[in-house]
């Protein structure tokens, strides 16, 4: 249902779509079904979105990166938004410049959060108001960003992580743990959240505690603990590895454009 006085420029977008008549939707933009655009909504025309996802008043999608030498670059990419996504009030989404910013299915962006520029934010992951992603970060499945913490750029925040609120975030965290602080440095286990996302039963918080074990010893037991670790274990474990190691080579986790999801993947 579009509301009376809407400026949306492009008329193929489904009726099944609600749009504020104050929201402004450039030409050029993909709208899938059944989403909402609250008052002051701001969609440029490098954004393809999925269904059902919610825009609340204010936000601004696929804006100009915030990078001095690319801002006015011809040919930047665009911002890819999935299915389920919710978007409260001042967030703001700069679109990619060597890759498209993408938020995936089912995250929630809360009031004033930012994500910048060829930032990934991956399934189901929360970012609390204000919090702020640097440009290239990548926020994996189902992690937690606490308010207002700050993402350096070019970091990658591992799936099922806990992010303090006001941490200053200056190098990438591992997956399940529970970070805080300025500079932020992994606490322990997130035990919480990996049981509550579904990451691992109560059965097999063993094979996690092996982590934590880990993480005490500062890696110095990364042999005999890949020894003992049952297979499914390795892979998480590995990533961790990358992610702990990755702060001179981020290029292990950061994700190529080929390997990005591409818009064709969400219009079914
Ligand atoms: C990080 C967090 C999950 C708690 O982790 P925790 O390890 O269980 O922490 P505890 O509550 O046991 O506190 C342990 C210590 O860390 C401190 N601490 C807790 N959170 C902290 C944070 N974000 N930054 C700095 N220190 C913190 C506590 O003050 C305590 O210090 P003390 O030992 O000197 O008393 C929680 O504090 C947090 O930041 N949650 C995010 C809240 C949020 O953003 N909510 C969103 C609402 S929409």
């Amino acid at each position: 249902m579009m509301m009376k006085g809407a400026k949306v420029q492009k008329t193929n977008i489904h009726p099944s779509n609600r749009v504020h008549q104050t929201a402004y939707i450039e030409e050029g933009a993909v709208i899938g079904h059944n989403n909402h655009f609250g008052p002051f909504t701001y969609i440029s025309a490098c954004v393809v979105i999925g269904d059902n996802c919610r825009f609340e008043g204010h936000c601004s999608i696929g804006s100009p990166p915030e990078h001095k030498g690319l801002h006015f670059a011809p040919g930047n990419h665009g911002v890819l938004i999935g299915n389920g996504v919710v978007v409260k009030e001042f967030v703001t989404i700069n679109r990619g410049t060597t890759h498209t910013t993408t938020i995936q299915d089912g995250v929630w962006m809360l009031r004033g959060s930012h994500a910048g520029h060829d930032s990934l934010v991956m399934h189901d992951a929360t970012i609390s108001c204000n919090v702020v992603i640097g440009g290239h970060s990548v926020v994996m499945d189902k992690a937690n960003i606490g308010l207002g913490a700050v993402i350096h750029q070019r970091r990658c925040i591992g799936s099922y992580a806990m992010i303090g609120m006001g941490a200053v975030v200056t190098k990438s965290m591992p997956p399940f743990m529970t970070a805080y602080g300025s500079p932020c440095k992994p606490k322990h286990l997130n035990f919480n959240g990996m049981l509550r996302g579904g990451a691992v039963t109560e059965s097999r918080l063993s094979l996690f505690k092996l982590y934590e074990a880990l993480a005490e010893s500062q890696m110095g037991s990364y042999k005999r603990v890949m020894e003992v670790m049952p297979p499914e274990g390795k892979s998480i474990f590995e990533l961790w590895t990358k992610l702990i190691r990755g702060t001179s080579d981020l290029s292990s986790v950061q994700p190529e454009e080929k390997d990005l999801p591409k818009p064709g993947d969400l219009r079914q």
